[in-house]
């Protein structure tokens, strides 16, 4: 089996990119150890404090950020980091060419109950002359992203990574701490009869997807005239996970139940970047109006709405939105 970086050399990916990506993957390695252990390391459970978002922060978020924070400011191969557990993005090496957007443990109400949590990231490349401590240098559509991916801390742990030339998975061999290339070029069915979402909400959201998706629970019976299978890990890097494995449709829409909050997942650092790693794989990701990677961002922390997957299922969702 490959190892990463002879793959990414062989697509003519710049050796600092590699070098930055494998920076990342340090982290994670260390961060798939920590979260191996559990109740063993002792990073389970909440701290007293929240985020700039005003979510309850576990111990392992703080953790895991300052894991990826420290290893990436160090490395002095990005000009600036964004990360879902930072008020503002933090300045690093001012002569470096990227930038990187992270979320360090996503899922992680899920670390307590032993289920899946992952680290997401996206890289950018900074504009050319600008100012490491310039927030507006994130302020990029994903469409920039010059590469894009997660860690899955799962039974085993798995990187999906795409550099713009499709989306691979790679698997961590725990005995030598290198990742391997387990499948290239991984394609999302067109088709697909499973679709993720939180069906507690579905009296908040708007006419359209209350109407799609009460379609598909109408199985056999209703228009779609065909059954379809519900799941839902309450991370989405878990539910991407599958979504690249096997298919199907994940979204996280709009809804009214917070009018401060109407959407959950943010661009930067969540949807960007599994928007990026869904089309390399031949899939869609929207925000039910527009294409996700065409957004302009204009905040660190600004959130989207979702509907991701299997093209032709994404199409018949969007189809309900016209
Ligand atoms: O980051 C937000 C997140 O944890 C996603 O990973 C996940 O899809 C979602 O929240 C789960 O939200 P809910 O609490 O609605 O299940």
């Amino acid at each position: 089996m490959r190892r990463l970086p002879p793959v990414l050399l062989e697509d003519g990916c710049p050796r600092e990119l590699i070098s930055l990506i494998r920076t990342i993957l340090a982290a994670c390695k260390e961060i798939s150890f920590r979260v191996g252990q559990g109740a063993l390391s002792g990073v389970l459970g909440s701290t007293l404090d929240e985020n700039i978002q005003g979510e309850t922060q576990k111990k392992l978020d703080v953790v895991t950020n300052q894991l990826l924070k420290d290893i990436l400011l160090e490395s002095g191969y990005v000009k600036a980091i964004a990360s879902e557990e930072e008020d503002y993005t933090v300045a690093g090496n001012p002569d470096a060419e990227y930038i990187v957007a992270f979320d360090p443990l996503d899922g992680s109400s899920n670390t307590d109950i032993n289920s899946l949590v992952g680290t997401i990231f996206s890289i950018m490349k900074a504009p050319e002359g600008s100012d490491a401590a310039d927030q507006s240098i994130f302020m990029q559509p994903g469409k920039n992203q010059v590469a894009a991916g997660y860690v899955l801390y799962g039974p085993c742990t798995t990187l999906a990574l795409t550099t713009g030339k499709g989306t691979r998975f790679f698997t961590l061999d725990k005995t030598h701490g290198t990742f391997l290339l387990t499948q290239d070029f991984a394609q999302v069915p067109e088709d697909t009869n499973e679709y993720a979402i939180n069906a507690s909400n579905q009296r908040h959201w708007q006419p359209a997807m209350q109407s799609y998706i009460d379609d598909l629970m109408a199985g056999e019976t209703g228009p779609r005239a065909r059954n379809f299978n519900m799941r839902w890990i309450a991370a989405m890097v878990g539910d991407v996970h599958r979504v690249l494995c096997r298919g199907g449709l994940f979204t996280y829409p709009t809804d009214t139940k917070d009018p401060n909050k109407p959407n959950k997942l943010r661009l930067l650092y969540e949807a960007n970047p599994m928007a990026m790693l869904i089309e390399q794989a031949g899939g869609i990701a929207s925000t039910g109006t527009e294409r996700i990677m065409d957004i302009q961002p204009d905040a660190i922390h600004q959130r989207v709405a979702v509907i991701l997957g299997s093209k032709n299922e994404v199409e018949t969702c969007l189809g309900y939105h016209k």
